[in-house]
């Protein structure tokens, strides 16, 4: 791992240091002068980004599983190299990986940026030979990019997603702009395709749409917490949207009964027919901002 000591000022404003997490698990904890986060290398799966003086951005379940056989409940889990249960493990092997950091930087307008890499896979049937890194720049905003190069010869077919959970108020109190207009696929009604005709979405009942199609940023308006939290994205087509509600929550072991009222997924990546065909030597970038603004 090397550190670039350029960036004096952002030196002052930014304490970086490891620490144990849950379980042992080792953690990475970022203290800026705006904010403060943390990411664990299991899944390279940030747990928690929060401005000073408000309610955090992310959510995590109180209930979550830090065990390396499995995936963490909330913050940003890593999805790839395929989303949902078409293969196993359930949305891909990243997120139950040790990703390891390769290299710590300060950042101007920032405060630091981590990157970690996914330790090198013998190719299979599955996967052909790739490689993936991560970066995360924590600052006034939290930004990340997830780039997957193909280093075999032939083309590597694949989905990714950053699987962000929000943290709200209130769940019935929320609502979410952006995607009007846009067709989606509802997996709560046999997969059918449907058109948004919706400017404000409200989440009244289980929701797990993937959006296709659309690199739209996406806000989730809070009026309770007097906050927008704005997802803006590039590399993208698809935005999932999802909240389990009552039934599906008391299914969930690592998700407790009612803590679907304080969450939502706004999820930024490329799913189903999105999914990309990268050719032999080629790589591909998913971007993702978070930031929040007033009402
Ligand atoms: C969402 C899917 O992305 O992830 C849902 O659209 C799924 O169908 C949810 O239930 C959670 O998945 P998991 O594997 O983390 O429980």
């Amino acid at each position: 791992m090397s550190l670039t000591r350029s960036q004096s000022k952002s030196e002052t404003l930014c304490r970086v240091f490891f620490s144990e997490g849950n379980n042992d698990l080792p953690k990475i904890v970022v203290n800026s002068a705006w904010s403060s986060a943390e990411i664990y290398l299991h899944g390279a799966h940030v747990t928690h980004f929060q401005k000073k003086n408000e309610p955090p951005v992310l959510w995590m379940s109180q209930l979550s599983n830090f065990d390396p056989k499995k995936p963490i409940r909330g913050g940003i889990p890593i999805i790839f190299p395929w989303f949902g249960g078409r293969k196993e493990p359930m949305h891909g092997f990243a997120r139950l990986q040790a990703w390891e950091l390769l290299e710590m930087s300060y950042v101007l307008d920032g405060c630091v940026q981590l990157r970690l890499g996914l330790p090198e896979m013998a190719p299979s049937a599955t996967v052909p030979a790739f490689s993936a890194e991560l970066f995360v720049t924590v600052g006034k905003t939290l930004a990340m990019e997830l780039v997957i190069t193909n280093s075999s010869k032939e083309n590597f077919v694949f989905e990714d997603c950053f699987h962000s959970y929000f943290a709200v108020s209130d769940i019935s109190a929320i609502s979410i702009t952006g995607l009007k207009g846009i067709t989606y696929i509802d997996t709560c009604d046999n997969r059918a395709q449907k058109v948004e005709s919706e400017e404000e979405i409200k989440i009244a009942a289980e929701t797990d749409r993937i959006y296709l199609n659309t690199s739209s940023t996406v806000e989730i308006l809070d009026p309770k917490w007097q906050r927008r939290i704005r997802v803006e994205k590039s590399g993208s087509l698809s935005t999932v949207v999802w909240n389990p509600w009552i039934a599906k929550a008391q299914r969930m072991s690592d998700f407790g009964d009612e803590e679907y009222l304080q969450m939502l997924c706004v999820e930024s990546g490329n799913v189903a027919e999105n999914m990309i065909s990268l050719p032999p030597g080629k790589s591909s970038s998913l971007r993702l901002e978070l930031s929040t603004l007033g009402l």
